[in-house]
C-alpha cells in the first residue's frame, strides 16, 4: 500500500544578509516536523528556498558593486551551508531566480491576466528621477530619495493589479468552514476581523520602477512584483505547470506552510486567492509561529540585534541549539532568545538530565553486570500512553509540550534510580535479581527515549545506541518504542564521551557576548555632574504650574504606527476607520474625525502617530484602541502627524 503523502515547506527567504537564529527557528521547525512524519510513516516532501527578486536586492547588488545574480549567489552558498550544518534535510530548495520557476510566474501572470483577474492601471508614489526609482512613504529620508537625497515627486506609474476582493467573499466562507486551515486559530481571527470582512482592495503585481524580477512575457516593461514571484515557488518546485508535473501530481495539496506570524496575510488571503483562480485546491494548513525576540525586539538586521547560530553549534553542538528552538517557546507564539537561557538549558536539560541518565545507566550496568544488560524478573514499565501522546503533540505542531513529555520520562528515569538505589541493591545475593529489572528498565528507557528525540535532535541518537551496544536498526523505529521490552537482554554497552559539554554559563556569556571594552563603556557621570543634574530636577517645573513633568508627558505611549487599510465609518461624515499595524505582528483599529481631509484611499502606507495607551472606546458600534494625533489650524483643519520621512518601524517608540 502507498505510504501517506506529507508535503511541509518553510517561507522561501530574502537573501539580503546572512540567515541568523530567526530563520533557523522555522527551517529547524519543518525539518523536526519532516522527520518525525517520515519515522511514522509517511513519505515526506520538505521545501525550502529564497526569494531574490525586487528593488532591494537590486539596491544591494549595486552598493556592493556587483550583478543581482552575483550578489544573491554568494548567500545562497552560504545558506546552503548552514542548513547543512543545522542538519537540514530538505528535498528541494528553489530559487526564484531559476529557470524553472521563471516560466511557471509567467504561465501564472498570463493565465490571471487572460481570464480578467489581472488589469492594467496605475501605481502611485514617490518617485526620484535621477535614479528612476519608486520609493515607499517608508523608505524615504526626510521626504528625499534614501539614495541620493534628492526630492522626490508624487508620480505614477503604469501596473497591473488583481481583483482581490472578487474572492473575498468566497474566501471568507472558506476560512469559516476550514477551522485547522489557519492555526493557531487567533490568526484565522485577525484575517477575517481586521482584512477580510472590512473588505480586500486590488494588490498591485507588477513594477516598472525597477527590473530585478521575472519580466512579463506579454508586457516587457513590467516585472512581476513580490507576492505572485514568491507564493508560487510552492507549486513551482513540483513542476506545476512544466513538462514534468509528477510531483505535483503527487504532492499538492502541501499539508503545511510554515510561517512568521507577519507574512500570515499573504499566505491565508492572496495565495488562497491564487489558487483558487488557478482553479487548484488549497493547502490544508498554513501555520503562523511567533517570533524569537531579542531584548523584546525582533531580531532583525536592522536593529542590529542579530545572533547566528555558526558560534553557538560550533560550541555546543548542533542538537543543543535544535533543542533549544523547539523546547522554549510554544510552536505559535513570541518568546525571548537569549544565550543566558539557552547555555542554562543546555546544563540542565541536557547535561544533568538526559546526559547524566546515560552516563550513570551505562556506568552501573558495566560495574555491576560487566556490561551486559541483565534479563529482568518482572514485568515493569513506564507509562505506556507516552508514544501516543508524543505522537498527538508533534502532529499538532506542540514541538516544546512533546519534548517536556519525553523529558518527564528522563525526570522519572533519573528519580527512579534515586528510590530503588542500585548501589544498595548489589550488596545482596537475594537483591540482585531486583537490581536486574532495574537495569533493564533503565537501558530499555533510553532506547525509547533516544527514539523519540530523533526528529529534534538527529546526531545525538546514534551516540547513545553505541553507549547501549544498539546495532539492530529495527530497534530505533518509532514502532519499536510502542512496545516495552524491545532491547534483547544480553547487549553489551560501553561507556562513551559525555553526550553534552558541562558549561560555566559566566564564561560563556563573556565569549559568546563580550563586554564592552573599558573606553567603549559609558563613563559613569562624575560628582559635580551628578550634582548638577540633581539641581536641574530640583527646579524642574511642577504639573500644577501649568506644565507636565516629564514623568507625566511620558505616561502617554506614542508610537509609529502604519496604516494598512482605511474605510468610512458607515452612517458618518467624518469618521474613518483606520486598521494600523503596529508591529510585533499586532494590528489595531482606530476611528478618527478626519474624513474632510483624507480620502479613504489616500492613508494605507502612511505611517501615523497613535496613543496606544488610551482606554479603548465604543463609536457607531466600532471599538476604537487610541488616537492618531493630528495638528489643526485655526479654521479648525487638520493634518496627519505622519514620521513617513524616516526609516521607522511600526511600532517605534516616539518622545
Ligand atoms: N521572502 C518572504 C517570504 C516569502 S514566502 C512565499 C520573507 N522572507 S524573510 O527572509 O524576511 O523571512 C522568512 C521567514 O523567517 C519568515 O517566516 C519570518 O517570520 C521568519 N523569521 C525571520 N526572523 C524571525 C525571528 N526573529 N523569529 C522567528 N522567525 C523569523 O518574509
Amino acid at each position: 500500500m502507498d505510504k501517506p503523502k506529507f508535503y511541509i515547506t518553510t517561507p522561501i527567504y530574502y537573501p539580503s544578509g546572512n540567515m541568523h537564529i530567526g530563520h533557523t527557528y522555522t527551517t529547524v521547525a519543518a525539518d523536526t516536523m519532516t522527520r518525525f512524519k517520515k519515522m511514522t510513516g509517511y513519505d515526506t516532501y520538505f521545501l525550502t528556498g529564497t526569494d531574490e527578486h525586487g528593488q532591494k536586492i537590486e539596491q544591494k547588488a549595486k552598493e556592493a558593486g556587483v550583478t543581482p545574480k552575483q550578489f544573491v549567489d554568494k548567500i545562497i552558498a552560504e545558506t546552503k551551508d548552514l542548513w547543512k550544518l543545522m542538519n537540514i534535510e530538505y528535498d528541494d530548495f528553489i530559487r526564484t531566480t531559476d529557470e524553472r520557476h521563471e516560466k511557471v510566474v509567467q504561465k501564472i501572470f498570463k493565465k490571471f491576466y487572460e481570464q480578467g483577474d489581472i488589469y492594467k492601471s496605475e501605481y502611485e508614489g514617490m518617485y526620484c528621477t535621477p535614479c528612476e526609482s519608486f520609493w515607499t512613504p517608508s523608505q524615504l529620508k526626510d521626504g528625499c530619495c534614501p539614495d541620493c537625497g534628492r526630492p522626490c515627486e508624487k508620480t505614477r506609474e503604469e501596473s497591473y493589479f488583481f481583483r482581490m476582493s472578487k474572492y473575498q467573499d468566497w474566501l471568507i466562507d472558506y476560512i469559516e468552514t476550514h477551522p485547522d486551515f489557519i492555526q493557531p486559530q487567533s490568526r484565522a481571527n485577525e484575517m477575517l476581523n481586521n482584512f477580510l470582512r472590512p473588505g480586500l482592495q486590488d494588490l498591485c503585481v507588477s513594477r516598472t520602477s525597477f527590473k530585478w524580477g521575472v519580466p512579463v512575457d506579454f508586457d516587457p516593461d513590467h516585472v512581476v512584483y513580490v507576492w505572485i514571484d514568491a507564493l508560487s515557488n510552492y507549486i513551482s518546485a513540483l513542476g506545476y505547470a512544466s513538462e514534468n508535473p509528477e510531483l505535483f501530481n503527487k504532492y499538492w495539496p502541501a499539508d503545511v506552510h510554515l510561517v512568521g506570524k507577519e507574512i500570515v496575510r499573504f499566505h491565508t488571503i492572496y495565495w488562497p486567492i491564487m489558487l483558487h483562480a488557478l482553479g487548484l485546491p488549497l493547502p490544508k494548513q498554513v501555520f503562523g509561529h511567533g517570533w524569537l525576540l531579542f531584548g523584546g525586539d525582533k531580531m532583525s538586521k536592522s536593529k542590529g540585534n542579530i545572533e547566528y547560530p555558526a558560534p553557538i553549534v560550533s560550541r555546543y553542538g548542533v542538537d543543543t541549539l535544535r533543542y533549544y528552538l523547539m523546547r522554549e517557546m510554544p510552536f505559535g507564539a513570541d518568546g525571548n532568545y537569549t544565550n543566558e537561557a539557552m547555555l542554562t538549558r543546555m546544563n540542565s536539560d541536557l547535561v544533568n538530565d538526559l546526559g547524566n541518565l546515560v552516563s550513570r545507566t551505562v556506568a552501573m550496568i558495566e560495574k555491576y553486570f560487566g556490561g551486559v544488560v541483565p534479563a529482568p524478573n518482572a514485568e515493569e514499565e513506564p507509562d505506556k500512553a507516552l508514544s501516543e501522546i508524543v505522537e498527538k503533540q508533534m502532529n499538532a505542531l506542540q514541538f516544546s509540550v512533546a519534548l517536556s513529555e519525553i523529558w518527564k520520562l528522563i525526570g522519572d528515569c533519573n528519580r527512579y534510580i534515586d528510590i530503588t538505589q542500585p548501589w544498595i541493591l548489589c550488596k545482596s545475593e537475594e537483591t540482585m535479581p531486583r537490581l536486574q529489572t532495574v537495569m533493564y528498565y533503565l537501558a530499555e528507557c533510553i532506547r525509547a527515549i533516544a527514539v523519540y528525540i530523533t526528529p529534534t535532535m538527529p546526531s545525538t541518537p546514534a551516540k547513545i545506541y553505541e553507549q547501549l551496544g544498539l546495532t539492530d536498526e529495527s530497534l530505533m523505529t518509532w514502532d519499536s518504542v510502542k512496545t516495552f521490552g524491545g532491547l534483547k537482554a544480553g547487549t553489551v554497552v560501553k561507556k562513551g564521551a559525555a553526550l553534552f559539554p558541562r558549561v560555566d554559563v559566566k564564561k560563556e556569556l563573556e565569549i559568546l557576548n563580550p563586554p564592552a571594552k573599558e573606553e567603549e563603556k559609558k563613563p559613569e557621570p562624575k560628582k559635580e555632574e551628578k550634582k548638577a543634574k540633581a539641581e536641574e530636577k530640583k527646579e524642574e517645573p511642577k504639573s500644577d504650574d501649568g506644565y507636565v513633568t516629564i514623568d507625566e508627558f511620558f505616561k502617554t505611549k506614542l508610537i509609529a504606527a502604519r496604516v494598512i487599510a482605511c474605510e468610512k465609518v458607515e452612517k458618518s461624515d467624518k469618521l474613518l476607520k483606520s486598521t494600523l499595524d503596529i508591529g510585533n505582528g499586532e494590528t489595531r483599529t482606530v476611528l478618527s474625525g478626519i474624513a474632510q481631509w483624507y480620502a479613504p484611499q489616500d492613508m494605507p502606507g502612511k505611517t501615523v502617530v497613535l496613543v496606544k495607551n488610551l482606554p479603548p472606546r465604543k463609536m457607531r458600534g466600532i471599538m476604537s484602541e487610541g488616537m492618531l494625533l493630528c495638528a489643526s489650524d485655526n479654521e479648525g483643519n487638520l493634518k496627519l502627524l505622519t514620521v513617513d520621512g524616516g526609516e521607522f518601524a511600526p511600532g517605534s517608540e516616539i518622545g
